[in-house]
């Protein structure tokens, strides 16, 4: 087996987004593009040699080559052992807790989250730290630099080695080892539950419908709630991981997972019902009859978090992405302990965990987790509503007007304008972020605006800042609209809305979301221009 020094030159626009570098599969597959970034990713984290990394994907289209491709990659740059998931497979949690457990460098996690897979659709590749967290941005900004004048890369002259079979396998100096992906999260997920007590709620006859959307929760789910727990075979539906997640669009909300909604709105509906990403790391939490948003959940959460083992000591703070509802802020207060607000995307919660300052986080973009992992984590958010409700003995409806009744009522709504002319919506951006300065003090209709800025991060943890993180409107009573580009998307941009209102305890609890919203949504429009500049006289999805 000799050591190959391949020349290369640099592909334009590798730049780690949001979460990774995302782009069409087609990209991906051009000769030398995936080689190039992974050398960067080497190069970017001064080299691999001696080290220990994690390496696992989503399993959509592409995934198994790449993860040979990159292991010979990482073999030749003298990395000493790759930790892999049976058949390349491992959630994005899965993947951060083996970093963690095992005591790795890092880890490459091949996923395009919640994007549909396939030859035409998108593939996605990020670098994790070893505290098992996406890197930085100091290291996501050098893994860039070294896109732009990468030269050649290093690969071994050999062929695939078998992915399928667990064990240890030489590949030149390193050592594979393929380990089951789901044996050792599904332990985590043991200590943190009262296992028992939700054996306890199946065996009473309490059902649940959870969507794995063919993507990578499929094994994991059914091990923990069918095989585990004793939920009813069945109970998983979608179980089986497919390159293309059955050509669905694998991101749990309303709109994707409509047929898991339709179902628990039914009156002879289950229980509860819940869905995760391509990945593993988003979760949707549903109850008959009723839709919990993400930023309910993690507030409900954060309230009876106390109930779970895990958790029993009580939280030590929570953090939530800014254009996350206010509701876990609430909460916070109530029990004296921090609330933190920091920009979108997982990787600003990893210092706030690391120094123990928060024990939850939670996105808007269905993410929600804890200081057990350094990613979001679909299923865990599952399990911790079951040990809620199986403690609880109430219905998820019920625990919701509960909440609302002791905390009030963030209504909120995030609407989306996708594949914008990229030029458009940035315009829309800078016309608006002009004239931020101006708003106080005008009314849009029945809304006056209070304050308005563009965001800037303050991390508190290593002093770090981070500007342009989204534009801030605030309106009189506490309403809010926030509008951000996604840096996730790979056509175009997206343009995301996400409007707030909040509304009293003892308040009208009960309102139509989009209705409660209406005011805002169209004082937020008349400012920002958004129909003259994206075209668009509603939004192409609205979670
Ligand atoms: C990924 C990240 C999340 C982030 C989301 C935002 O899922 O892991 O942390 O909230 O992207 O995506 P956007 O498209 O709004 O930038
Ligand atoms: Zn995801």
């Amino acid at each position: 087996m000799t050591i190959l020094t391949q020349s290369c030159t640099p592909f334009d626009g590798q730049k780690p987004g949001t979460s990774g570098l995302r782009k069409k599969t087609r990209v991906f597959m051009q000769p030398g593009y995936l080689e190039c970034f992974v050398q960067s990713i080497f190069n970017g984290i001064d080299g691999v040699e001696g080290k220990a990394l994690v390496i696992g994907g989503d399993g959509r289209f592409f995934n198994a080559e790449a993860i040979q491709t990159i292991l010979r990659m990482a073999a030749a740059n003298g990395a000493a052992l790759a930790i892999v998931g049976q058949g390349g497979l491992l959630s994005t949690p899965a993947a951060s807790h083996l970093i963690r457990l095992r005591g790795a460098d890092g880890g490459l996690i091949l996923s395009a989250s919640h994007n549909p897979g396939g030859v035409d659709e998108d593939f996605g590749l990020k670098y994790n730290i070893a505290n098992g967290g996406p890197a930085p941005e100091t290291i996501t900004d050098a893994i860039f630099a070294q896109t732009q004048t990468i030269h050649s890369y290093r690969t071994l002259d050999t062929g695939d080695i078998d992915l399928d079979r667990i064990g240890v396998t030489p590949l030149g100096d390193m050592v594979v080892e393929v380990v089951d992906p789901v044996t050792d999260y599904a332990a985590l997920m043991e200590d943190l539950f009262d296992f028992n007590a939700l054996r306890a709620l199946f065996a009473s006859g309490f059902t649940m419908t959870f969507d794995a959307m063919h993507a990578v929760t499929g094994p994991y789910a059914r091990m923990i709630l069918e095989d585990s727990l004793g939920a009813p075979a069945g109970t998983v539906m979608n179980g089986v991981p497919l390159v293309d997640f059955g050509k669905g669009h694998p991101d749990p909300n309303p709109i994707w997972a409509k047929p898991l909604v339709d179902l628990v709105m039914s009156d002879d509906g289950p229980d509860f019902a819940a869905a995760s990403d391509g990945d593993g790391d988003r979760n949707m939490i549903l109850g008959r009859g009723v839709y919990v948003t993400p930023s309910d959940s993690l507030a409900v959460l954060a309230a009876n978090a106390h109930l779970a083992p895990g958790y029993a000591r009580g939280i030590a703070g929570v953090a939530r992405s800014m254009p996350t509802s206010g509701a876990c802020d609430r909460v916070a207060e109530a029990y004296g302990v921090e609330c933190f607000e920091t920009p979108t995307g997982w990787k600003f919660f990893g210092n706030l965990l690391d120094a123990g300052r928060v024990t939850l986080c939670g996105e808007e973009s269905a993410g929600t987790g804890s200081d057990h992992v350094r990613e979001k984590d679909g299923l865990w958010a599952v399990l911790l509503w079951l040990n809620i409700l199986a403690v609880r003995k109430l219905s998820v409806k019920d625990i919701l007007q509960d909440h609302w009744q002791t905390y009030g009522r963030n209504y909120y709504s995030r609407h989306d304008y996708e594949a914008v002319d990229s030029a458009a919506a940035h315009a829309l951006m800078a016309e608006l972020t002009a004239k931020l300065g101006d708003l106080a003090g005008q009314s849009f209709g029945a809304c006056a605006v209070t304050s308005a800025d563009s965001f800037t991060y303050h991390d508190p943890v290593d002093g770090s800042v981070s500007h342009n993180q989204g534009l801030r409107i605030n309106f009189d009573g506490g309403g809010r609209a926030v509008l951000r580009l996604s840096g996730t998307g790979t056509e175009g941009a997206t343009l995301r809305v996400y409007l707030e209102r909040y509304e009293a305890p003892g308040g009208d609890l009960n309102i139509e979301t989009q209705a409660a919203l209406h005011d805002i949504a169209v004082a937020t429009a008349q400012i920002s221009g958004l129909t003259e500049r994206t075209g668009r006289s509603s939004p192409d999805v609205m979670t």
